[in-house]
């Protein structure tokens, strides 16, 4: 009788020990209860679908890529048209005039949401560029918008390379609607610390430094 109450206790320890073991190597992953075998599946189709699944490859189309560009001459909608091209530099200069929304806070975070979502994988949250895409490359060329070259760019500009893109960097004249660009424009400023012009016309920025002080 004091023979089995001796060891039961050592019984216990021993399971509790065991226990202990194979909790560690679960959770170490050295024991794994799993298959690596597809489970079997009841309604195939719905596992597997014929559609685009967002930043994915696509073996459907030539190029590989899911994510596909407008047809030409279509217009999703609620968007808008930007009718200028990449290279209507000059043009945008005098077109792209500054509605002059007042930066409110509710504005000016609106325009730091859209520069984090659509601009800082490549720009970086500080515009600086040293952004993911640019750690990882190789993508060349992508500038920190807060250098002194970029500063300089007026308004109408900044609001012309959103809206048609320059070079390697695409248009979001399709993806961000003309409010929430200029929105962009202003948050950006905020990261170079310019207060910027409006336009390189000697006129207009002229008058726009009398008038901007209160602008900001
Ligand atoms: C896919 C990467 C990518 C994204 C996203 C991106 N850009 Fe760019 N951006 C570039 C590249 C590349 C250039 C340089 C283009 C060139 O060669 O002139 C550039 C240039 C610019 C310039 C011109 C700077 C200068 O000094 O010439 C501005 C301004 C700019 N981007 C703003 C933005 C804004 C605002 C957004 C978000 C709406 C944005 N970018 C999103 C890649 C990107």
């Amino acid at each position: 009788m004091s023979d089995t109450n001796r060891k039961l206790p050592i019984l216990w320890i021993v399971l509790g020990a065991a226990a202990s073991v194979f909790i560690v190597l679960v959770l170490w992953g050295k024991i794994t209860w799993f298959s690596d075998q597809a489970p079997i599946e009841f309604l195939p189709n719905m596992d597997h679908q014929f559609k685009a699944i967002p930043q994915s490859g696509s073996k459907f189309f030539s190029d590989g890529r899911t994510q596909r560009d407008p047809l030409e001459g279509t217009v999703a909608r609620g968007s808008t048209v930007y009718p200028l091209g990449m290279g209507d530099v000059d043009k945008a200069e005098s077109f792209n005039v500054n509605p002059r929304l007042e930066k409110t806070e509710f504005l000016m975070s609106r325009g730091q949401n859209r520069f984090n979502v659509f601009c800082s994988p490549c720009h970086g949250y500080d515009a600086k560029s040293n952004s993911k895409v640019v750690e990882r490359g190789p993508w060349p060329g992508i500038p920190d918008l807060t250098r002194e070259q970029s500063a300089a760019l007026s308004n109408a500009r900044l609001f012309h390379i959103v809206s048609a893109g320059q070079n390697l960097m695409p248009s979001y004249a399709d993806k961000i609607s003309p409010t929430d660009r200029w929105a962009i424009v202003y948050y950006m400023r905020t990261l170079q610390g310019v207060e910027g012009t409006d336009s390189y016309a000697p006129a207009v920025a002229a008058s726009n430094s009398s008038t901007t002080g209160s602008a900001q």
